[in-house]
């Protein structure tokens, strides 16, 4: 069996948030759940011993709870005083059955599949596989003021995952004692086996290691997905004996909208308009009018649904603008109040919601009073 060491133990000192870099949002998923779901989609690992700093304990709780545990992490251990005694930490938990071992930093959110079979390969073949990236840039060694150029075509830059026959890194790691003076893996092997193999990959440039802010800010980038809109239109039926409810607002009025839930057009449009930029189908595939569970349904209770459909399919919504065309009442003393249930049903800010209402002159079904429509447009952020 093939397992990770995922090392997560660190502090993040140099990315200077205040808190250990692994647990930042990229796109609104932590860089440590985007390197655990690289490790599992690429389909070679079969578990992971994820190794956290003693005082993430409870962020690394709330993350579990927000994005979901990994079904590659056996299970959780505690880190030491440096990536060295964090790495003993991981290994000493692995199951006997883990013959190989992929020691990977959780600060490596852009792994690739080719990368994990390339390292995984080697190491079958020659007992350790660590991938590296042959370095573009001129290196100097300093040495006091004497400065050097070692020959660049010699010089290679090595990342992670490293991957080893899982007996022979222990023994490596037994045998460097407590030393901890290493900053990876293959230097521990190295010390004790001579050399490591280096394995290549073309997707390895992509692979780099998050340390500094602006290393952060740069993979917020490629996370941040591809901007996405939608647009919704509903109308309903002025009716005697109905309440009627607009963005989630009861508005007094002698009249409300006929329909299967609250017949709120405005949430419906938006619904819409929302499932549409993230081509998830419309309100009646999610709430068919035949099902008696959504009968006098809050709408504001479907615009929770969809935000959490939206989420868990990767979709973030960036912001929304309604227009309600209705002849009579006044929506103006409203629209602050649907404003706010809009946005607390989508988790955003108010200033990302906007609603308008508009009158027709007179003309049309609205103008006449036989009905209120809305149409909706809605900006969402994915990855498909
Ligand atoms: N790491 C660890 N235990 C430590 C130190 C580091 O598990 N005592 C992990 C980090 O969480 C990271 C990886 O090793 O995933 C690579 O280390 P680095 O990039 O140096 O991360 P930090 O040590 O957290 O950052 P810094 O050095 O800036 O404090
Ligand atoms: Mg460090």
């Amino acid at each position: 069996m093939v397992y990770c060491v995922l090392v997560a133990a660190g502090s993040g000192e140099r990315a200077g948030l205040g808190y250990n870099k692994v647990f930042y949002p990229l796109g609104g998923r932590s860089v440590l759940s985007r390197t655990l779901d690289a490790l599992g989609s690429s389909g070679k690992i079969d578990g992971a011993v994820l190794v956290i700093n003693p005082s993430d304990e409870d962020r690394y709780k709330r993350l579990v709870e927000h994005e979901g545990a990994s079904p590659l992490v056996r299970s959780v251990v505690y880190g030491g005083a440096t990536r060295f005694h964090s790495v003993l930490n991981g290994l000493k938990a692995l199951p006997e059955a883990a013959e190989l071992v992929l020691v990977h930093d959780a600060a490596r959110p852009f792994v690739t599949r080719e990368i994990i079979e390339n390292v995984i390969s080697d190491a079958e073949k020659y007992g350790s596989g660590v991938i590296s990236c042959p370095v573009t840039d001129t290196i100097k060694l300093v040495v006091g003021e004497n400065v050097t150029t070692p020959e660049r075509s010699r010089l290679f830059a090595v990342q992670t995952p490293q991957a080893f026959l899982t007996k022979k890194l222990i023994e490596a790691y037994d045998s460097a004692g407590a030393s901890g003076g290493f900053t990876d893996d293959a230097a521990v092997y190295e010390a004790r086996y001579g050399s490591v193999h280096l394995s290549d990959a073309q997707s390895a440039r992509v692979n780099f290691k998050l340390t500094t802010l602006e290393d952060l800010e740069m993979a917020e980038m490629r996370f941040s997905g591809t901007p996405r809109v939608g647009t919704g239109y509903d109308a309903h039926r002025l009716t005697e004996g109905r309440k009627l409810i607009l963005g989630g607002v009861e508005i007094p009025f002698e009249k409300g909208l006929q329909g299967h839930s609250d017949a709120d057009a405005a949430l419906h449009a938006l619904i819409d308009a929302l499932l549409g930029a993230a081509a998830l189908g419309d309100i009646g595939k999610h709430f068919p009018d035949s099902d008696e569970c959504y009968r006098g349904i809050s709408s504001l209770e479907l615009l929770k649904k969809v935000s959490k459909l939206l989420a868990d399919e990767v979709f973030s919504v960036e912001n929304a603008d309604v227009t309600i065309v209705c002849q009579r009442p006044k929506l103006a003393p409203y629209i602050m109040a649907m404003r706010q249930n809009i946005a607390s049903a989508l988790g955003l800010d108010v200033a990302r919601v906007s609603v308008k209402a508009t009158t027709t002159e007179g003309m049309g079904f609205e103008g006449a009073g036989e009905g209120i429509s809305a149409q909706a447009v809605a900006l969402v952020r994915g990855y498909k």
